[in-house]
């Protein structure tokens, strides 16, 4: 009897370990496929915003408006971003240009704060907590994390475009790379203009 209910208990413990197992393989399942289709709403999102900027931008070549209205498609389509902007390359210093967000440093000197290190480096530079990044420039308390992509026209630095974040870790990869498309396109878009 005794060693039934031994089997018994055994056969339960088993069953229970497999249905935690099998609970812990349908959890990290899950939480791939969010995750997939997480990054497939991003890169969509991404996609469209390519699209709204070359429509956008078709006919204009006022580099200030076509900023403008860069910053503001990007502050008002990305979630949780609380500073979208500009700042342009003048002489050996970064001077705030069109954006979205409460009022910003207007002289970044290079090699200074993540706009001048990603502008000396010309590198995108993606900051997951910017109260770790040294050096780093506080326009707006509430901002936690960033990221800044260079506008380079491949001889050219134009400047760089700044994103902020109240949420820490708010950008990756894919950030990284739709952001860059559509800087891309905006400064293909500029090129040869003075
Ligand atoms: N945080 C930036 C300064 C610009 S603001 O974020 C708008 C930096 O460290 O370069």
């Amino acid at each position: 009897m005794s060693a039934v209910l031994t089997k018994r208990k055994s056969s339960t413990k088993q069953a229970a370990k497999k249905k935690a197992k099998t609970t812990r393989s349908k959890k990290g399942a899950a939480k791939k496929t969010a995750a997939r289709s997480k990054q497939t709403a991003k890169s969509k999102l991404y996609a469209s915003l390519v699209v709204q900027l070359m429509s956008l931008l078709k006919g204009e070549y006022d580099l200030v408006a076509n900023a403008a209205n860069f910053s503001a498609l990007l502050f008002n389509s990305l979630p949780n971003v609380n500073w979208a902007g500009f700042y342009f390359l003048h002489g050996e210093e970064l001077v705030l240009g069109p954006f979205q967000g409460n009022p910003a440093c207007v002289r970044i000197q290079m090699g200074t704060g993540v706009c001048g290190v990603a502008a000396q480096q010309v590198e995108t530079i993606i900051v997951p907590n910017v109260h770790e990044f040294p050096g780093h420039i506080a326009c707006d308390v509430a901002s936690n994390s960033e990221i800044v992509v260079p506008l380079f026209d491949g001889e050219r630095l134009l400047g760089v475009l700044d994103l902020d974040s109240q949420l820490i870790g708010r950008f990756d990869d894919q950030d990284a790379e739709g952001l860059n498309e559509l800087v891309t396109v905006f400064v293909g878009h500029e090129e040869g203009i003075e």
